[in-house]
């Protein structure tokens, strides 16, 4: 007979798999984008758990299936509900608040009747499927609610959540008018994971200031005596399985491919990220065509490729980066490029985790400069990726840049900075990258997702007291 309660539960917005209904009314499923996924796919691999999430598709939830030894199971959002809690609330509230508002949220009351609806059918599923005293980990933005909700359904259960994006300042998070209830949510939870330090103290920053709560160090306890402790649990991904692939000798053949189609440039550039407003892939597109303009750069000898995966496409917001993304991609190759070979080659589609490694493999120097990310998992597989030269220019504002210090450190904002930081990249001696790229790969080959989820389930048993 098969199981029906589950020492371990997973609840995201998505499962790992989205369900893709084609034209002719055929039924796909496809891998889910985003780096959760990536991580939390690995973490899962071998442990009989279970995955509650969406299928990516509206209206009624698929039966419950197994997939690599998972149970996942998922929960339906109508066409309204998918408009109202995860476009709308999440992505239009949630979203770009948290991303330092580089964007104007917007707030509706109905998105967030949504947003709290749906954490409790989130809440509900996850009270039917974990076994008596077993652990539920809670993921992400869309799902701040669903902690509290859970323990009154379940007080048995040890409660964990960790939150993939940052967690932003006080003085904006007071901006959200729902603001107490989710910081009531989150302190359901046992214990909270965060990528940075600086996430963790805005959360109990924000209990001090917003809350009538005891904070003391980094425990928050409630009048009813629940405590809930917050911490820096940086994620990562699988780095040796990375770094595998990308020794594979199909996958270095397509690494030299690649450069070879691309008519063996001296350097080669790459940029790879879902096609969203925080990702700065306007500021790096702004400082590869002023260099290719004033001669800096050769655009017949340094080409950059930048794969910009679809993303949220219905959101205004959205179309607009897309839309000033391929006009600038078009006015730069307009300009510079030779025939027959673009400067920039732009890509907007999903590749196999295969192509991903070539590339990441192919390129010289990786261009990594969001406005703000809470982690950024495209910089570490690079890194996992090279076992050798290549370099990373790396933006200040993602999770990344506290771990990898021999990165190029840089500001995207500042477009001189900028186009300084790929230069110096792209100039170095190979004897300094190799050097720096030692380092950054020491940190990530210790530091991978299994070590992160060891980490996070052990400081959830441990709350509110630290682990030994
Ligand atoms: P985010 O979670 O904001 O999307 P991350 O950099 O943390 O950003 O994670 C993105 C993940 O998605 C990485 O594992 C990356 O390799 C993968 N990815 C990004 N673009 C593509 C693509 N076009 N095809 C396949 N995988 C992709
Ligand atoms: O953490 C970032 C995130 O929101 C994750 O939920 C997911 O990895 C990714 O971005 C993809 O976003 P969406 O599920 O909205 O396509």
């Amino acid at each position: 007979m098969p199981k029906d309660r589950f020492d371990l539960v997973i609840a995201a917005n998505r499962l790992p798999v989205d369900r893709v209904t084609q034209d002719d009314g055929s039924v796909e499923w496809r891998r889910s984008p985003g780096g959760l996924v990536t991580a939390m796919e690995s973490v899962m691999r071998g442990r009989d758990g279970a995955w509650i999430g969406w299928s990516g598709d509206p209206g009624e939830a698929p039966e419950p299936f197994r997939e690599d030894d998972m149970q996942l199971h998922p929960v339906p959002l109508s066409a309204d509900e998918v408009s109202d809690y995860y476009e709308g609330f999440s992505n239009g509230s949630l979203w770009p608040l948290y991303h330092d508002v580089i964007v104007q949220p917007t707030f509706k009351r109905r998105w967030r009747a949504a947003y709290e609806r749906i954490n409790r059918r989130f809440a509900e599923a996850a009270a039917e499927l974990a076994a008596q005293g077993g652990t539920v980990w809670v993921q992400d933005y869309q799902l701040q609610e669903m902690p509290a909700m859970l323990r009154e359904l379940r007080p048995d259960l040890r409660i964990g959540w960790f939150n993939h994006i940052p967690f932003p300042p006080v003085e904006l998070f007071m901006q959200l008018p729902a603001r107490e209830s989710l910081l009531h949510g989150l302190l359901g939870a046992d214990f909270l994971g965060f990528q940075r330090k600086a996430d963790a103290y805005n959360f109990l920053n924000a209990c001090r200031q917003l809350l009538a709560a005891s904070v003391k160090g980094d425990v928050v306890r409630l009048a009813d005596g629940h405590a809930t402790r917050a911490a820096a649990v940086p994620i990562s991904i699988d780095a040796q399985a990375m770094a595998d692939l990308a020794n594979t000798p199909q996958v270095k053949a397509r690494a030299a491919e690649i450069r070879e189609q691309l008519g063996d440039p001296e350097h080669l550039m790459l940029g790879v990220d879902r096609l969203d407003y925080t990702k700065g892939i306007r500021h790096r597109l702004k400082a590869v065509g002023e260099l290719y303009q004033e001669g800096t750069l050769d655009p017949s000898t340094t080409k950059f490729i930048q794969v910009a995966t679809p993303s949220r496409e219905r959101l205004e917001a959205y179309q607009h980066i897309r839309s000033q993304v391929e006009r600038t991609v078009g006015q730069i190759n307009g300009d510079h490029s030779p025939i027959g070979a673009p400067a920039v080659t732009y890509l907007h589609r999903s590749f196999p985790r295969e192509e991903m490694a070539a590339l990441f493999l192919a390129a010289d120097v990786m261009l990594v400069t969001p406005l703000r990310d809470g982690m950024n998992l495209v910089a570490k597989e690079y890194i996992a990726a090279h076992d050798g030269t290549g370099a990373l220019v790396l933006s200040e504002f993602t999770g990344a840049a506290s771990e990898l210090k021999q990165a190029y450190l840089t500001n995207p904002h500042d477009i001189s900075a900028l186009k300084q930081s790929i230069m110096n990249a792209i100039q170095a001696p190979p004897d300094v990258l190799a050097r720096r790229m030692r380092a950054m790969r020491r940190q990530v080959m210790t530091h991978d997702v299994q070590r992160w989820a060891e980490d996070f389930l052990t400081n959830l048993a441990a709350a509110p007291e630290r682990p030994r």
